[in-house]
């Protein structure tokens, strides 16, 4: 089992896992349209921390780093439906918490989460409440009906991998 970090970069094997993370992202998140979907996860300004076991993607997260505004916003999200409540959406948000603060210098996440994934956010340290100033991330990321703003602060610190 390992955890990844990659953007399209034309690397093969990264194109593989990034199509197999978009065909999880297509199936998990049913409201999405699927091109939006292809167009963030190939975009080259998103990230995606994956899950890979036996050469083969678990499940993902993409994300956009705005490194100026020091925040990054979670785009998509998801675990292949036979492997979901294993644990492995947890190591992966922690894996992109500490490539997040480590690689690109973030301090924060936002996402418009799903309304029945809020439960699985609150439990990754995401809240309702945007503490974040508004001047930071206001324009950067758009507005969008279908979820639920949340926030969540990346300690400074904390080792969150192991
Ligand atoms: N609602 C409430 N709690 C949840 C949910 C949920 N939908 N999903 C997981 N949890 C809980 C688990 O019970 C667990 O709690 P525990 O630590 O007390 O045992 C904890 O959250 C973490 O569970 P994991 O096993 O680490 O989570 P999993 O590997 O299943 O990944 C995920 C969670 C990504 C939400 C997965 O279930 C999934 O892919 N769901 C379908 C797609 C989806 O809804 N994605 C998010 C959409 S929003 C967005 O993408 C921005």
């Amino acid at each position: 089992l390992k955890f990844v970090c990659v953007s399209n970069d034309n690397i093969d094997e990264h194109m593989i896992w990034l199509i197999g993370l978009k065909n999880i992202f297509a199936r998990q998140l049913p409201n999405m349209p699927k091109e939006y979907i292809v167009r963030l996860v190939m975009d080259r300004g998103h990230k995606s921390v994956m899950v890979i076991r036996r050469n083969t993607v678990v499940g993902g997260i993409t994300y956009r780093p705005y490194v100026s505004q020091k925040f990054g916003e979670i785009a998509f999200c998801a675990i292949t439906s036979d492997e979901q409540v294993k644990g492995y959406g947890t190591r992966l948000m922690n894996h992109l918490k500490q490539h997040a603060r480590d690689m690109d210098g973030l301090t924060h996440f936002l996402t418009y989460a799903d309304n029945n994934a809020v439960g699985y956010f609150n439990k990754q340290g995401f809240t309702k409440d945007i503490f974040l100033e508004k001047e930071r991330w206001h324009g950067y990321i758009k507005d969008y009906d279908g979820g639920i703003l949340m926030e969540c602060k990346i300690d400074p610190k904390l080792p969150y991998t192991d």
